[in-house]
């Protein structure tokens, strides 16, 4: 009898369910459903933790395709309070390892971000037979050029924007609309260009709020009554990235604002004098069903996974590299972040096009 564990950690996105489908499908198809016990660990490492989990059976694993969050739960549990015994008193290391025992399981599929792929990690590091998928709508993962969750996510802020372009031409208004990513721009970026942002502000490029009011001038001098701004929300300003770590963290803490876009938008409309609104449309990105692009990458992804289980092929992510779906080895990609370079292609084609970045 083979015995697979399966997880879903960290913030949620589109395509879980269908990753999940995609593993579960592939390893019934191969093992037979006599032959193979699914074990669904509920709400992420913290199911792992605690015990609590599920016997999976064929059917969970049908129609759930386009179905969006994920029928496992999930939770965040921060890897560097992994080793800090919890207020329960719980070495959470040692009783995931005694759980995984417990269950007797051979493998267990983690599907995650990067937090969750540096616990992957470490509990192959810690003797554990694990095979991670890389999920987020960041499209942070270091190691893989895309993440599942990642283009959904392109195709509802791209949306948002694309409806407040007529809302802002319609009033003459100033729009930023904030776009999900406190540590990188490629969702930002990709729906900026996608919905013809005419600035795009992302944390890889501090902004300059001077040069940002002077292309929205530019563009009222022209005879555009309204600019349409993407903006990151962990974009920042060129004083503020200047400063040290702790000292950003306090200022940042200190802002009477909700977030960075209002202070922008606030800034914008006393130096310009046009009316400047915000929308957020915050998890609104996240969720409901993942568009055809995810639910094929999560297909293939489970699938490769799977095989991965099948091949006794342990302690790898699966990745997507020049389109080709390859298997990359944990410790080589946990810890690090994929942010967006500021000379790459992407931004090159924006800029030549006449995008601003406020820099
Ligand atoms: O990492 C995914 C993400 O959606 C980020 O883009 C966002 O900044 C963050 O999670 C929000 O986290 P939470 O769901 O915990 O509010």
């Amino acid at each position: 009898m083979k015995r697979v564990g399966i997880l879903t950690s960290g913030g949620d996105c589109q395509g879980l369910n269908a990753t999940i489908r995609a593993v579960g499908k592939t390893l019934y198809n191969h093992y037979g459903a006599d032959n193979l016990e699914i074990i669904g660990i509920i709400d992420g490492y913290r199911g792992l933790i605690y015990g609590e989990y599920r016997r999976m059976k064929p059917d969970d694993f049908s129609g759930i395709l386009t179905m969006g969050g994920t029928i496992l739960g999930t939770s965040r549990q921060p890897f560097k309070l992994m080793r800090v015994v919890d207020e329960n008193s719980v070495d959470k290391v040692e009783s995931m390892k005694k759980n995984y025992k417990k269950l007797n399981l051979d493998c267990l599929v983690i599907l995650g971000g990067n937090g969750t792929q540096k616990t992957a990690n470490l509990l192959r590091e810690e003797g554990l037979n694990v095979v991670s998928l890389p999920k987020t709508i960041d499209n942070d993962l270091w190691g893989t050029d895309k993440t599942f969750g990642f283009q959904s996510a392109v195709d509802i802020a791209t949306n948002v924007i694309d409806c407040i372009h007529s809302t802002a031409t319609s009033h003459g208004r100033v729009f930023i609309i904030e776009v999900m990513g406190h540590k990188v721009g490629w969702l930002t970026l990709y729906a900026g260009i996608a919905g013809g942002a005419d600035i795009i502000l992302i944390p890889e490029i501090p902004y300059d709020i001077d040069k940002v009011v002077k292309t929205i001038k530019a563009r009222t001098e022209r005879g555009k009554n309204f600019s349409i701004l993407a903006v990151a929300e962990g974009a920042i300003s060129k004083e503020l990235a200047a400063l040290p770590k702790k000292k950003k963290k306090a200022v940042i803490a200190e802002m009477k604002y909700p977030s960075i876009s209002y202070k922008i938008a606030d800034e914008i409309e006393s130096a310009t004098g046009q009316e400047t609104r915000v929308t957020v449309p915050g998890h609104f990105q996240r969720g409901g069903s993942p568009d055809p692009y995810d639910r094929v990458l999560s297909t293939r992804f489970g699938v490769a996974a799977a095989q991965l289980i099948i091949d006794k092929d342990y302690g790898k992510m699966i990745a997507m590299r020049n389109n080709k779906v390859v298997a990359v080895p944990l410790e080589e990609i946990a810890g690090k972040l994929k942010t967006v370079p500021v000379d790459c292609e992407e931004i090159a084609t924006a800029r030549k096009i006449g995008i601003s970045f406020g820099d």
